[in-house]
């Protein structure tokens, strides 16, 4: 199962990829957590502790392994370098683990303008389509809103594009757009989390302006998903039974 987790900020995108690929892990599948925000906070939704999160390299900052495996010196222009590095053992020697979930964190790259082709954002587009396409295993991407810069390979390689939506105009807005970004890249399964919702008229705003889209589960506002947050435990660990049984059903509807 490969799935890739959009949305506006701040609606529960990094909650939900955290949820799921904790709930997958328990069951004793083997997930690689994929965080490819720039600003990255899956860490903490999966339960890092802050100790652990401050270890965390994220790739486009390890500056040793992208010169080894591009051929090429960060940070400086007009050289050549691997259009292909090799990728095939990052997940397994880079990533971080927590209850069974690994955690690589992209990271930021600086746009140097015009289609960014620095050693930094030639690995991680390797180490993407390398991920997306040939792991077998679970693959669980926290996105930022825009989906474009992951390219094709993202269409290629996802099972499903799950957006999450909060009642909200803004979340709404951002989300049509990814709808007629992923149309454009050719992502076939695109489908909705609802969360944050509180009440009927929530539940009935996001059905009304999703109508014709697949909402797969409509997930209630919850003090004790905040309150995790907060006090930095694992969003899995908070839920109530009854929310925990909705994330069930969203695993149970994507596989
Ligand atoms: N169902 C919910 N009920 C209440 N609070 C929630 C719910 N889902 C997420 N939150 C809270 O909303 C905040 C934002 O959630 P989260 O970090 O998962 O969003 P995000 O989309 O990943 O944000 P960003 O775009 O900043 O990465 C957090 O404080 C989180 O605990
Ligand atoms: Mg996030």
């Amino acid at each position: 199962m490969k799935i890739a987790i959009s949305g506006k900020g701040g609606v529960g995108k990094s909650t939900v990829a955290a949820v799921l690929a904790l709930m997958l892990a328990k069951r004793g599948v083997r997930v690689l957590a994929l965080d490819c925000d720039p600003d990255a906070n899956l860490a903490g939704a999966l339960g890092f502790s802050a100790e652990e999160q401050a270890g965390i390299v994220p790739i486009s900052h390890q500056v040793a392994l992208i010169e080894e495996r591009t051929g090429a010196k960060v940070k400086r222009y007009g050289q050549m370098f691997k259009l292909n590095p090799e990728v095939s053992d990052i997940a397994d020697n880079y990533a971080a683990l927590h209850k069974g979930v690994a955690l690589l964190v992209l990271g930021a790259v600086e746009d140097g303008g015009g289609g960014c082709a620095c050693p930094e954002s030639v690995l991680i587009k390797a180490l993407v389509t390398d991920l997306i396409l040939y792991k077998d295993d679970a693959l669980i991407m926290d996105m930022e809103a825009g989906v474009e810069h992951l390219g094709r390979a993202t269409a290629r390689g996802v099972n499903a594009m799950l957006v999450v939506v909060e009642p909200g105009q803004n979340s709404i807005e951002c989300a049509q757009r990814i709808i007629k970004m992923t149309q454009q890249i050719g992502i076939k399964d695109l489908r909705f989390i609802a969360n944050k919702v509180k009440d009927e008229a929530d539940e009935k705003f996001i059905r009304d302006a999703l109508a014709g889209h697949e909402i797969i589960e409509f997930i209630p506002y919850s003090e004790e998903i905040r309150k995790a947050d907060r006090i930095g435990q694992s969003a899995l660990d908070a839920l109530p039974p009854e929310i925990a049984a909705r994330f069930e059903n969203i695993l149970k509807k994507l596989s």
